[in-house]
Formats: structure tokens, C-alpha cells, sequence
């Protein structure tokens, strides 16, 4: 495998002359201190960064970076500008799992074709489809959920729901839960090994005989046969009168515009893809938003108290504003362009720490606290300092599909159970690739039929 941060060294020079030009930190602050500030808490790291450089910073060799903060540069990059950017360069450490799949694809013409044919299947017609099946696995997994208080780990528990619901609706398979534990420590180990690679300037080539590489190959070869296996069998059972799955649907879609289908490989990356952004994101994503409810008692019986559907909305918007299932996106410039009076050369890394924005005082009241009301006034979700589902023509293509999910799966636990934090507060968040807790999220739970039944039988 090639290894990605191999570039040329005129290149390299010429990246760095200008990227100097941009306030960042420099020599023993950026060797040293930054380094390992980045190596120990990144999410840390990116804030103090702009605690002390504000919208941009720089990070000439061997980084080839810049941090952008601010909401103008953000729209630039992602939407007005749009064309000038690829995919960042840590794409190429995540193409080593998901290949060539729709979130990586760098070239414009087959990326195209994918989109066309992927967001057919996660339009608002298709979503629509999808929720009869929301509703039926949720409703059958918190059955399994024992009657009485009990506690439970919302890291397990959520990764699991959402692993199971991502099988069924996009790939319909019902993987077991053995099978689905294994998954799930695959996705677990790649995505942090990568992660870790990102930050690394030479990486140690996926090919070398080390223990993680070992580890990182054994992973990665099973989800890749999970994956090929899955595809094989929907083959095999030719085109369905009804199809349901995403995966039933895409083995024989046709772009409109080319009158092409996916070939075998595309296919794998794109159900690989689906499989790691699907599965992934919705359950940290849910994760946050329980343990915020079980934290905040009030905004939980506020939200079991309401009767329509606004408020759930707002505690998930907010959920999503406090912890963005992916802290960090990022570009490369295409070619030459500014961002305000500064000149960034092509082949720049932009790194936009969304995770920082969305809690950075300047745009949001009181960031740090959890208060859903704020997203009852429409601009805040319009806002450019809010991006959980990124912005322009890259944005996810499942936010509809992935939406509707969490809004199900949230209604439905809080209908039925009362949650309530074990420890006094959540654990904190660690960015690896999507952000997770660094410890379980333990909440005691009771259902609320019975809490019911012995409130009355108190009086
Ligand atoms: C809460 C759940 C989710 C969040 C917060 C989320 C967030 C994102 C973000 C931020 C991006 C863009 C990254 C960038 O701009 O570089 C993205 C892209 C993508 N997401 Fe999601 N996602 C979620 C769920 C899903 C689900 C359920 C699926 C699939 C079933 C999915 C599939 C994708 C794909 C394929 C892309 C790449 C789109 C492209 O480049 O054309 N996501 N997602």
C-alpha cells in the first residue's frame, strides 16, 4: 500500500513558504509542545489552538495544515468553494478500510455516479420506508431489557441497537449477536488505528509484520468477507419484486444519467462504507444524547411530558451540537486559494475542528451547557457554526435516514424508561475518528409503567 504521506519534496517547500505566512505555532511550540498535546488529547489540543490563534492557524511541514475556525472560512471551504477541495488527506489512512467507497472517493466523475445512485435510497420516500423497521427493532430490542431497575452500559447497548437496525435496513442481515460484538470490535480497532495513523508523519506501512498491523489486518479481513459474503447472497437471490434492504437495492440500481450499475468492488466499498459511517455515527450519536437526558433529569421529564414531536427535536439538535459524532472535518486544496488575506497553495490540509465550533462562546450562549431551547430559534440550526452533518455537496448523504433513527430510538426509550446517570457526570470525549466516551456511559434504569405503579402505591 502506498503510503499516503509521501509527497514530493518541491512540493513540500513550496507548502511550507507559504503556509509560514500564516500565524501558527512554530518551533520548540509546534515540535514539541503542540505535538504532543495533539498525541494526548486532540480535541484539547484543537481548542487551545484557538484559544491562542483564533479562525486560522498554520502548521507548515510536516503537517501541511491549516485549522479553520471560523463560520466564513467554514461556508468557503465546504460550500462556495466546494470544487477547489478534495477530500483531506487522513481520507487516504480511512480508504485503507472502506476503499474506494462514497465518504472517500476523491474523483469527481465516479464519486458522481455513487452519489446519484446511494442518495436515491435515502430520500425522504425511502427514509419514510425505513421507519415501520425503526420502530419494529427498537420495540424488540428494549424488549429484552429487563423489567425492574437494572443498569446498563449506553456505549453496549447503543452501539449494539444501532448495529442491528444499520443490518436490517441496509444490509439486511441478521448477524446474531455474537457475530455483531465481532463486528463491532473491528470497527472499533480500525477506526482507532487509523485515527492514530492520521496524526502519525510516517506511518508504518499496513504491510509490515507488526502485532497492531497484525491485529489491524485480522480485523479488516473479516469485515471484508462479512462484506463480500452479504453482497454474494443478495447476488445469488436476484433482482426481489419489493426490495427493502439498501444493499438489495443497490446489487442492481443504474445511475440514470450513465445507465452504469456498481461493479463488485464498488459495491463492497460502498455497503463497507455504509456499514462503518451507518453504524458508527448513529450510535455515538445516541449514546450522547441518552447519557445527556440521564444527566439532565429535567430536560428528561420535560421531554417525557411533551406530547409533540418539538421538543425531541430540539434535545437531539442539542445532543449533536455538544458532541458531533465527527469532531473534526477536513479538505485538501485542490488547487491554489484564500481564506480572507491568506493564500493557501494547493495540496494544503484544511481541518475544520467542528467540535470546537460548535462549543466556542462566540457563537453559542453558556456553550457548555445542555439547554435544547436554544434550537427553538431556527437560525441556530442554520447556523454556520453548526455542522453535524457537514455542509455542501459532501454533506452525509443519510441525515434524513440517520434523523429519523435517533428520533425513533430516543422516543421510545423515553416513553418507556426512566435513565438516570450512575456516576455524577459523563465521561469525557475522545475523538477516534467519530467521538466517543472514554469510559462506559453506566445509567440505571427503571421502567416507567412501574415507577408508576409504585409512586401510586406510596400515596
Ligand atoms: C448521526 C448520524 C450521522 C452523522 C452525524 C453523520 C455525519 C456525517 C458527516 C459530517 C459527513 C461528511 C463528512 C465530511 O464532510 O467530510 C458524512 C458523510 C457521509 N455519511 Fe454520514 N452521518 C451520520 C449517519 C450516517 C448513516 C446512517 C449513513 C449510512 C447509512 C451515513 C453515510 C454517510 C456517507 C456515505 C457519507 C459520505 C458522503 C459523500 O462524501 O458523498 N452517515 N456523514
Amino acid at each position: 500500500m502506498p503510503n499516503p504521506n509521501m509527497r514530493s519534496a518541491v512540493t513540500k517547500v513550496l507548502v511550507f513558504v507559504n503556509l509560514s505566512k500564516i500565524p501558527g505555532p512554530r518551533g520548540y511550540d509546534y515540535l514539541v509542545r503542540f505535538n504532543r498535546f495533539f498525541k494526548t488529547d486532540i480535541l484539547g489540543a484543537f481548542t487551545q489552538v484557538h484559544v491562542e490563534y483564533g479562525a486560522i492557524a498554520s502548521f507548515p511541514w510536516p503537517m501541511n495544515s491549516v485549522i479553520i475556525y471560523s463560520p466564513e472560512f467554514v461556508r468557503k471551504v465546504l460550500q462556495e468553494e466546494g470544487k477547489k477541495y478534495i477530500k483531506g488527506e487522513q481520507i487516504e489512512e480511512l480508504r485503507a478500510v472502506v476503499g474506494n467507497g462514497l465518504a472517500t472517493n476523491n474523483d469527481q466523475k465516479s464519486w458522481l455516479k455513487s452519489r446519484s445512485i446511494i442518495s436515491k435510497e435515502f430520500g425522504p420516500k425511502a427514509v419514510q420506508e425505513f421507519t415501520q423497521a425503526f420502530e419494529r427493532i427498537t420495540c424488540e430490542y428494549l424488549a429484552g431489557w429487563e423489567k425492574g431497575p437494572k443498569e446498563i452500559d449506553l456505549v453496549e447497548e447503543m452501539k449494539f441497537l444501532a448495529f442491528k437496525i444499520g443490518c436490517e435496513t441496509l444490509l439486511k442481515a441478521d448477524l446474531g449477536k455474537e457475530d455483531s460484538r465481532k463486528v463491532n470490535e473491528a470497527v472499533d480497532f480500525t477506526s482507532h488505528a487509523v485515527y492514530e495513523r492520521i496524526f502519525q508523519f510516517l506511518p508504518i506501512p499496513y504491510s509490515w509484520p507488526t502485532s497492531k498491523n497484525k491485529k489491524f489486518n485480522l480485523h479488516y479481513n473479516n469485515l471484508n468477507s462479512l462484506v463480500m459474503k452479504l453482497i454474494k447472497d443478495e447476488q445469488s437471490a436476484g433482482k426481489k419484486e419489493k426490495p427493502v434492504s439498501v444493499l438489495e437495492k443497490l446489487v442492481h440500481a443504474v445511475d440514470d444519467e450513465t445507465g452504469t450499475g456498481l461493479s463488485d468492488d464498488e459495491l463492497r466499498d460502498e455497503v463497507l462504507t455504509m456499514l462503518l459511517a451507518g453504524h458508527e455515527t448513529s450510535a455515538h450519536s445516541l449514546i450522547w444524547i441518552m447519557g445527556l437526558l440521564a444527566r439532565h433529569q429535567d430536560i428528561q421529564q420535560k421531554l417525557f411530558e411533551s406530547s409533540d414531536s418539538d421538543y425531541l427535536k430540539l434535545v437531539i439538535l442539542e445532543g449533536m451540537r455538544l458532541y458531533p459524532a465527527f469532531p473534526v472535518l477536513s479538505r485538501k486544496a485542490a488547487e491554489d486559494v484564500t481564506l480572507g488575506p491568506y493564500s493557501i497553495p494547493k495540496n494544503t490540509n484544511v481541518v475544520i475542528p467542528i467540535f470546537v465550533m460548535q462549543r466556542d462562546g462566540a457563537y453559542w450562549e453558556n456553550p457548555l451547557e445542555f439547554r435544547p431551547e436554544r434550537f427553538a430559534a431556527a437560525e441556530q440550526e442554520k447556523s454556520g457554526a453548526f455542522l453535524p452533518f457537514s455542509r455542501g455537496t459532501r454533506k452525509c448523504v443519510a441525515e434524513l435516514f440517520a434523523m429519523a433513527e435517533i428520533f425513533i430510538i430516543v422516543k421510545q426509550i423515553i416513553s418507556k424508561y426512566h435513565l438516570e446517570l450512575v456516576e455524577a457526570e459523563l465521561p469525557a470525549a475522545q475523538a477516534s475518528v467519530t467521538l466517543k466516551p472514554v469510559a462506559p456511559v453506566r445509567v440505571r434504569i427503571s421502567e416507567r409503567s412501574l415507577i408508576g405503579l409504585n409512586s401510586f402505591k406510596s400515596t
